[in-house]
């Protein structure tokens, strides 16, 4: 009797193991109504170790690479290719430190200054806003300039902004001339100030949002150029920062309030290391990662009472992991590997701003190169496309794309006591009518089948990528650049409108349906 009983058991556990691994998803390709904004996949480059200076901008001009003055085209070309769509600059920290009229004329007269935020390393300068938006010009991208609030005043943002957008005559427009650019820029993106809760100036909610109102109130449209103002927001879970921001400030004198959350693995003391780490910290990684979608929805909550209208752009203006930084170089540097796991935290989190875009207009990861979770890095003449860069490959096409509703219950990916949804996804319609799914399975060890129903679509093909590798802890590194890579993918079958696809475990698949 008790082995009858037991044969029931352990079949009964793999029944219930093997239908766990399997998903029923709807995407109903017909009622998509809001656009996934391409500024979702927007990208940060701050005045903060190599990523400006040795990653943007050569620091040693004998180093043999494609090159335009200064800035370095083989990583300008590596981010055209993913349609890098905006790019916020100087800070961060540093940007409420930074005079911007330090940085404009003749190099050689340009001050030296101490970049006290990153380090106390010199900060000569010689990457000044003309410079900044030379490189959006080659990236094809928008800038996003965050104003300094916490050293600065409003008139040095509304000179910044004059110097930049306005056509007419005035010294400062003639300023600019003289500098090679005849033309107004039309810088519309604006931060007002940076983490101003911090170390943008320790404020309280009430105290920034009195501020906020003076700054506006001097940041100017000139024509063509209406501003896009958005007011520094929230550290992760802190919503009271955002209620009194919100109440305090009428919807109409705001583009965005943003909000800023890293993935840690631990804590900030002891954050987890970028490399060599085991299923805990992969685990722990992933779990913090998806803790965001809470924060959005608490946030939009707040934000709603205010805005109903959802005028207001939810700006999660940094975002992505943050580790101990690389073994042996400098802390104040913050430069750290990428592993498969960092991949998988960034699609992840893009589909959960993909799903929120009704809200979240805005995204930058932080930061593009050489710094926190970045997309290249260099060293020297090599330049390595770290496992996020192809996840920004593969999402691409969710930009301004229709966003399609997609239900499904995920199984669950379970490590000690505790467990996170293993899969989570996005779909959209571009203005062709192409249809991209994007699909993660966070499980180490399962693969995990999803049946996807697509009512209402009427595709004749269906392709695949997939960006997975043997461990979570993989890199590509300067010797070995290509270990974690897209790949094609086919372990798929298509059935009039369903498709079921065989997720690996611990990957990002790209379904693309024509
Ligand atoms: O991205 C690094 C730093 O993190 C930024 O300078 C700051 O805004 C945030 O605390």
């Amino acid at each position: 009797m008790k082995k009858i009983a037991a044969t029931f058991f352990i079949a009964y556990l793999s029944i219930a193991a093997f239908s766990q691994q399997t998903v029923s998803m709807q995407v109903n390709a017909n009622a998509g109504k809001d656009k996934i904004s391409r500024f979702i996949y927007g990208h940060f480059a701050e005045h903060l170790g190599r990523c400006i200076y040795d990653g943007f901008y050569l620091e040693d001009s004998t180093i043999n690479v494609l090159k335009q003055g200064r800035i370095r085209l083989d990583v300008v070309n590596a981010l055209k290719e993913i349609n890098i769509p905006l790019l916020r600059w100087p800070g961060g920290c540093f940007a409420d430190r930074y005079n911007w009229s330090d940085g404009i004329g003749p190099v050689a007269k340009r001050p030296m200054r101490i970049n006290s935020t990153w380090g106390n390393v010199p900060e000569d300068n010689s990457f000044g806003t003309d410079e900044f938006l030379q490189l959006c010009g080659l990236l094809n991208c928008e800038p996003y300039i965050a104003g300094n609030v916490g050293t600065g005043t409003p008139r040095e943002m509304m000179d910044w902004i004059e110097y930049l957008n306005f056509g007419g005559k005035s010294a400062l427009s003639e300023m600019r001339r003289a500098n090679g650019h005849t033309n107004p820029y039309k810088v519309s993106f604006w931060g007002v100030g940076n983490e101003s809760w911090g170390c943008g100036g320790d404020m309280t909610p009430e105290y920034y949002a009195d501020l906020y109102k003076r700054y506006a109130a001097f940041c100017l449209d000139y024509p063509g150029t209406p501003l896009k103002k958005i007011m520094s927001g929230a550290n992760s879970d802190d919503y009271n920062w955002t209620e009194v921001c919100m109440k305090n400030v009428n919807p109409g004198q705001l583009w965005g309030i943003s909000m800023h959350y890293y993935t840690l693995v631990n804590n900030w003391e002891h954050k987890g290391a970028a490399t060599n780490f085991k299923e805990d910290e992969y685990f722990k990684g992933l779990k913090n990662c998806l803790h965001i979608e809470d924060l959005i929805n608490k946030h939009s909550a707040i934000m709603d009472k205010y805005d109903p209208g959802k005028k207001v752009s939810l700006c999660v203006d940094e975002w992505g992991i943050w580790t101990d930084a690389e073994p042996g170089t400098n802390p104040a540097f913050l430069y750290q590997q990428n592993s498969l796991r960092d991949a998988l935290i960034a699609a992840s989190s893009l589909n959960i701003f993909n799903k929120h875009c009704d809200r979240i207009r805005m995204a930058n990861l932080a930061q593009t190169v050489n710094v926190l979770q970045a997309l290249v890095l260099t060293q020297k003449e090599k330049m390595v496309l770290t496992p996020t860069y192809y996840v920004f490959d593969l999402y691409k096409y969710h930009q301004d794309a229709t966003l399609l509703p997609v239900n499904f219950f995920s199984p669950d990916y379970k490590y000690g006591n505790e467990s996170i949804p293993a899969v989570n996804a996005s779909a959209s319609k571009d203005s062709n009518g192409v249809i991209h799914i994007t699909l993660v399975n966070i499980d180490p060890k399962n693969k995990i089948t999803v049946n996807a129903d697509l009512s209402g679509a009427a595709f004749k093909a269906a392709e695949g990528q997939v960006l997975a590798s043997g461990s979570f802890a993989d890199v590509n590194t300067f010797d070995k650049p290509d270990k974690v890579k897209p790949a094609a993918f086919s372990d798929f079958k298509k059935n009039g409108n369903d498709l079921s696809v065989n997720l690996q475990p611990m990957s990002v698949t790209l379904i693309t349906l024509k």
